[in-house]
């Protein structure tokens, strides 16, 4: 993948402003509340039973965080995505067996989230930038499948 000095200047600038404990709980409980199959692989974090006890959940909340905090590794690394994930894509795939399909919904619902904080400042050249972004994180945890 090639990033131009636009792109990485876009996404290291919203990077800079993202709230990782608040974005991070918020798009996993988007994700779990949008997509409710997703609550299958998270049995162990107790109540999912309604939005609002998801959104309530400190599972959730450090769970989303964890994740986000992981999706920074490939805002620093973006021309080693594929290496920086190689690990977390063998837990996916090998252990917990996620359908590759919802690193594609979660990267979907992180620019929602994006969008509704920062509103007009996630210009369309912020979204493409980002869109792609999440598009490179999906596939290389999507790598070790077979
Ligand atoms: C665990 C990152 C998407 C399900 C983890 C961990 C990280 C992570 C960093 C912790 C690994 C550890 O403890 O060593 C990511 C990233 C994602 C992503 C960056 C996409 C951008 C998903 C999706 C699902 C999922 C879409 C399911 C729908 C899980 C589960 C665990 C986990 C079940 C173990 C949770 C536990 O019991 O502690 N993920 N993940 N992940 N992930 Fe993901």
């Amino acid at each position: 993948v090639h990033w131009s000095a636009e792109e990485k200047q876009l996404i290291a600038s919203v990077w800079s402003k993202v709230n990782v404990e608040e974005c991070g709980a918020e798009a996993l409980a988007r994700l779990l509340i949008v997509y409710p199959w997703t609550q299958r692989f998270f049995a162990s974090f107790g109540n999912l039973s309604s939005p609002t006890a998801i959104i309530g959940n400190p599972k959730v909340r450090a769970h989303g965080k964890k994740v986000l905090t992981s999706f920074g590794e490939a805002v620093k690394n973006l021309d080693n995505i594929k290496t920086t994930y190689a690990k977390l894509s063998e837990l996916h795939c090998e252990k917990l067996h996620v359908d590759p399909e919802n690193f594609r919904l979660l990267g979907d619902i992180l620019i929602i989230v994006l969008a509704s904080h920062f509103a007009r400042d996630f210009t369309p050249a912020c979204q493409f930038a980002w869109q792609k972004l999440v598009g490179v994180v999906a596939h290389a945890l999507a790598r070790k499948y077979h």
